[in-house]
């Protein structure tokens, strides 16, 4: 069984002012999560030669990558963050002040809700299928280093889960979601690696 290493990019200095989308760079925390990710990777790999590390194109995710060293990057623009369009360097808030329509719409519908000029969940589900097809022909381990609406359809992907709770799957921060491709299905591992 070969492992496929799923996180978030170490915390942003838009997740800290709590605003949506945009290509910022990392926070303090996240500074910290590279280094630690970077070791655990090290170590968890320390045998595998033709393992890979993806990463989306956006700063935050190569970044996040930058300290792990031994192993070839590949950069996928399908691992990109949800569009949220218009929205895009927003907060929850005013979105919710500036724009109560779309606010509900996407609480009421959140799967198919889709932002003005961006994506839907169900958008992200599509374009991820030639990402999905490249991990299962993989041999080699793959650590994918992404953000949160993409990681919960990949790992709804692997995990079984059902269309409609992929936008509201637990993908926490900090923390590597280890899956475990085997004879005899699909085993999953976390590990916190900060609070
Ligand atoms: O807040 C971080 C983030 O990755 C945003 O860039 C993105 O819009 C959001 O999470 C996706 O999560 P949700 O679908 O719950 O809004």
């Amino acid at each position: 069984p070969r492992p496929i290493l799923l996180t978030r990019h170490g915390e942003s200095q838009d997740n800290v002012r709590g605003r949506i989308g945009g290509d910022a760079a990392l926070s303090e925390a996240g500074e910290l999560y590279k280094k630690k990710l970077a070791n655990f990777v090290g170590k968890r790999l320390k045998s595998e030669r033709a393992a890979s590390i993806w990463t989306s194109t956006l700063q935050r995710t190569i970044l996040t990558a930058s300290p792990i060293v031994g192993f070839p990057k590949i950069q996928w623009r399908a691992l990109d963050e949800i569009n949220a369009g218009v929205c895009d360097g927003m907060t929850y808030e005013e979105i919710k002040k500036n724009m109560p329509e779309e606010y509900e719409s996407r609480k009421k519908d959140k799967l198919r809700y889709r932002y003005p000029r961006g994506e839907s969940y169900l958008d992200v589900i599509q374009r991820l299928e030639p990402v999905i097809i490249e991990l299962e022909r993989q041999r080699a381990p793959v650590v994918v280093i992404s953000h949160q609406a993409v990681l919960r359809a990949l790992y709804a992907y692997f995990a079984d889960r059902p269309l409609q709770e992929i936008p509201h799957i637990e993908v926490p921060l900090h923390t590597i979601i280890e899956i475990q491709m085997g004879v005899t299905g699909v085993q999953e591992k976390r590990y916190k690696l900060m609070d």
